[in-house]
């Protein structure tokens, strides 16, 4: 665990959600299911999709906006712009590049990172590391997803489960008052890349008419193999990040868990025996949005003042690479 002194805090948040409300009677009229099958296995009730034109770049430059707003600081003193995303608007430039423009953070350096449902806690790793390294001092780290772009609406085993959403945190210097980032664990399993994944439309598999026919360019899901393999690897990740930081789970006042599917988060915090008053849950309203579930998740629990300066928190996330990860943060 790192000196007091020398620590990077979440010192704001932001989020933006599209207007649009797809709710799972919506799906029963796109493809085979029932508003009871969705929510008893999932507890997804709802999710939030673009408008057309709306893009990764807008509600990430809003979530961005949003949380330099919570922290009154200018778009002008962001150093550097990390986003996190699985569906960047164009393969070249990064995504980050467009939000940087529409945020007006002209001093910043802007880039992307790819780790799926676990990009933005990377990408919080990263900013903890450019902060604390004494690199620089403001990192905005946003997540930001329109899984509705790279659904397969014809596919019921995966189209109910996602939603479009975007939520950001700016890292800071520590204020020397034991806030800060207190421990990261990050681990990746390539050898299970084909579990969630999209076959086609990359540089190995570019588009063809044949890809288009049989939606390859689309995320596939082996369900039921990941499910089982993210409460594992969340258990795990917990377990390993509280003791690196010195805690018991008994010293965190809220679990957010990446918002992937009730009965993941429940297992995981049975295992990890946290009572429900401290976990925090919104995949009712959102759906699956992949990196952005956790920083959107952080500004909701902020806003309703269920955490605020102080709070120790345990974030864990799962999800395509394999890809996962968690870490302990007091606000
Ligand atoms: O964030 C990235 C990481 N991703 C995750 O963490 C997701 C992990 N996986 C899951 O959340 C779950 O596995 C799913 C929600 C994807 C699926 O739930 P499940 O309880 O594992 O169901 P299953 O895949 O075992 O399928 C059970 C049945 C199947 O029918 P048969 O073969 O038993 O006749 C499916 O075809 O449910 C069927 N099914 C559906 N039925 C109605 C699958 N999707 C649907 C649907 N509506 N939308």
């Amino acid at each position: 665990m790192k000196h007091p002194t020398s620590r990077a805090m979440i010192s704001a948040t932001g989020m933006s959600v599209p207007d649009k409300v797809v709710t799972n009677a919506d799906f029963e009229r796109i493809v085979e299911t029932t508003d009871e099958w969705i929510t008893s296995r999932t507890g997804i009730r709802e999710r939030r999709m673009c408008a057309e034109g709306e893009n990764t770049a807008d509600m990430a430059a809003e979530a961005g906006r949003r949380a330099l707003e919570d922290a009154g600081l200018p778009p002008e003193d962001v150093e550097i712009l990390i986003l996190s995303t699985a569906t960047p608007d164009h393969l070249l430039p990064a995504t980050a590049c467009e939000a940087q423009a529409i945020l007006g953070c002209e001093n910043a350096a802007a880039f992307d990172i790819s780790a799926a449902c676990a990009g933005w806690l990377y990408g919080v790793a990263l900013a903890d590391a450019m902060v604390t390294s004494g690199m620089h001092d403001n990192v905005l780290i946003i997540g930001s997803e329109k899984m509705s772009a790279i659904l397969d609406y014809t596919d019921r085993t995966t189209c109910v489960l996602f939603g479009d959403g975007a939520g950001a945190a700016l890292v800071t210097r520590g204020n020397g008052n034991g806030r800060g980032i207190l421990a990261t664990h990050m681990r990746t399993n390539g050898r299970q890349a084909h579990l969630l994944w999209r076959p086609a439309g990359g540089a190995a598999m570019p588009s063809t008419d044949v890809t288009r026919s049989e939606h390859m360019e689309y995320v596939k899901q082996e369900g039921r193999e990941v499910f089982k393999q993210a409460v594992v690897a969340m258990e795990d990740s917990c377990r390993r990040v509280l003791e690196i930081a010195g805690m018991t789970i008994s010293d965190i006042d809220l679990v957010i868990p990446h918002q992937a599917n009730i009965r993941i988060i429940d297992a995981v915090t049975k295992r990890l025996e946290v009572d429900d008053e401290r976990v925090f849950v919104n995949i009712d309203r959102y759906g699956n949005t992949s990196s952005a579930s956790i920083p959107i998740a952080l500004d909701e629990a902020r806003r309703q003042g269920r955490v605020g300066a102080g709070s120790k928190l345990l974030m864990t996330a799962f999800g395509g690479g394999l890809a996962w990860g968690a870490s302990v943060v007091v606000l």
